[in-house]
């Protein structure tokens, strides 16, 4: 298999590979395993499968398309519960990565919106191009209210506008009452950024050398020791006014 442009094809320690990006210097996923760190942030971070057996119909968003792991592994668990209806829509800066990730998505186009589709009997899959802070406003109109977020964009150094509290606030305005929100991160700014946009944060699982991660659930309350932890310390949350 040949890396799209401007990346570096990686085999992680699970046998799945991921990519390596030279405009942001960073990986994808972690090289102790893409396909189970994609299980365990975001398919259990979100409690996927919970929603599938739950509800009729779906929605659920990811920051950052990359590689497509995301998608392929919840496509698959949805195809276990043929019942239910999946909308995934993923934002992506890349159009090249889609393209590469995604040969039989057909692209769309209408003015300024590009987006590529692919429709499966019980699921359906929108890639929105651009950047995110951008893109996700134009298209707001025309989404439904999400279940569950993951959020995996690169690093708040590499991606700093996709993890303020402003942002957070927005995806808030997006979700269902009680949808989750799962990410990799378990920074003190980034879950005090969470928390002050009106998620409930919560410590989420480890995985490889990070011993935390975070999940937040919308309109509910902070786990009351997380929060305690949080107060104690200077770093204030990831606001818009302090990226470039
Ligand atoms: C950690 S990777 C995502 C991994 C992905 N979820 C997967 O399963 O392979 C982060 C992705 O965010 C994308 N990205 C970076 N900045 C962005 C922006 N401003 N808007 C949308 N996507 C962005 C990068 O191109 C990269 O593909």
């Amino acid at each position: 298999m040949q890396a799209p442009p401007g990346h570096t094809l990686i085999t992680t320690e699970d046998g799945s590979t991921t990519l390596h990006s030279q405009r942001f210097d960073e990986t994808c996923h972690s090289t102790s395993g893409a396909r189970e760190e994609t299980r365990i942030h975001y398919l259990e971070g979100c409690r996927v499968h919970e929603l599938l057996t739950k509800h009729s119909h779906v929605h659920l968003l990811e920051v950052g398309f990359g590689t497509g792991l995301g998608w392929q592994e919840t496509l698959a668990l949805s195809q276990q519960v043929p019942t239910t209806f999946l909308t995934f829509v993923s934002l992506e800066l890349d159009e090249e990565l889609v393209t590469w990730a995604l040969p039989q998505a057909t692209r769309y186009q209408a003015g300024e919106r590009v987006w590529y589709q692919q429709d499966f009997p019980t699921a359906q899959l929108k890639v929105i191009v651009g950047d995110a802070r951008t893109t996700l406003p134009f298209w707001e109109g025309h989404l439904e209210k999400f279940h569950g977020i993951y959020q995996d964009a690169f690093s708040p150094r590499k991606n700093p506008t996709l993890w303020t509290t402003q942002w957070f606030a927005y995806l808030g305005s997006l979700s269902l009452p009680g949808a989750r929100l799962s990410t990799y991160s378990a920074s003190i700014s980034i879950r005090k950024a969470l928390h002050a946009a009106g998620w409930g944060v919560f410590p989420g699982a480890a995985f490889a050398r990070k011993k935390s991660s975070t999940r937040a659930c919308w309109n509910e309350s902070s786990d009351a020791g997380l929060l305690a932890e949080l107060e104690k310390h200077p770093t204030p949350p990831l606001s818009d006014t302090e990226t470039p």
